[in-house]
């Protein structure tokens, strides 16, 4: 996959997944900008990617239609654009913060209607969004992430026809070795990640390395759109 001379930008770039794609991007030849709330975040993950000129950063919340129309305005459009911010919540239902909730929703379903509003794409581009296994094998205490996710399968069938030629996709992953890992599970983390994997066929864990390689394939592949592309190591399966 070739993405010379293209410009890539990861919001949520700053960590995990986000990181993955970035770096994965970067491989294939694009430019990248990495886009997140903490300044220091996007600072470190700028100088483990190590790729000082093909590398910028912009500090945004996703969730703020001004600060994601000043990150489209402020360059030239891009080939390709990736949102994998999250707000993570897990809770059972009868002690839900709806708080908390709505804080999920608006960083992954409202983020994803503001950045197709504001998104200015070179070319036909595409714009894949951040899914989960989470729509198609809920866990207790997981309504929400659920729920969001599935509604980005449907949100990206409806924007692949509006915003065509542009391709808008999901991709949907399964449990993969993250920071978000710490904020779900804390000291419990490593024991949960090493269960889950004895039970899948893949007998591991994801990588964000794994989900980079889908997304580029999401990024290259011109006749695919409106698409969920699901790398979760066969979880739906077991
Ligand atoms: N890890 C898994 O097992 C897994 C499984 C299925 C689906 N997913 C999905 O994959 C996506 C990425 O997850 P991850 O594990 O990579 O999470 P992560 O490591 O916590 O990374 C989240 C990134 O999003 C940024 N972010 C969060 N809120 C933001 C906001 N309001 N505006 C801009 N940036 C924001 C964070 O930086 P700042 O905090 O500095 O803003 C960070 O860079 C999420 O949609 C998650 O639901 C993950």
């Amino acid at each position: 996959m070739n993405l010379q001379d293209q410009h890539v930008v990861v919001i949520g770039g700053s960590s995990g997944i986000g990181l993955g794609v970035a770096s994965a991007a970067l491989e294939a030849g694009a430019s990248v900008t990495l886009v997140g709330r903490a300044p220091e975040k996007l600072e470190a993950a700028a100088s483990r990617l190590g790729n000082g000129q093909r590398v910028r950063t912009f500090t945004a919340d996703v969730t703020e239609e001004a600060q994601v129309r000043e990150l489209f305005q402020s360059r030239p459009p891009v080939n390709h654009v990736v949102v994998t911010a999250v707000h993570a919540y897990y809770a059972p239902i009868r002690q839900f913060d709806l708080a908390q909730a709505r804080r999920t929703l608006d960083s992954k379903l409202m983020a994803a209607f503001n950045v197709a509003k504001h998104a200015r794409f070179e070319g036909p581009g595409s714009l894949t969004f951040t899914g989960g296994v989470a729509a198609d094998r809920p866990g207790p205490g997981g309504a929400v992430i659920a729920s969001v996710n599935g509604a980005l399968v449907a949100l990206a069938r409806s924007l692949a026809l509006e915003l065509a030629p542009v391709r808008v996709n999901v991709i949907s992953p399964g449990w993969i070795d993250t920071p978000m890992w710490d904020v779900i599970a804390g000291a419990a983390k490593q024991e949960r990640l090493e269960q889950h994997a004895r039970r899948l066929p893949v007998g591991r864990v994801g990588v964000p390395a794994d989900i980079g390689s889908a997304v580029l394939f999401l990024m290259g592949n011109g006749f695919t759109t409106g698409e969920t592309l699901h790398v979760d190591g066969g979880h739906r399966l077991v």
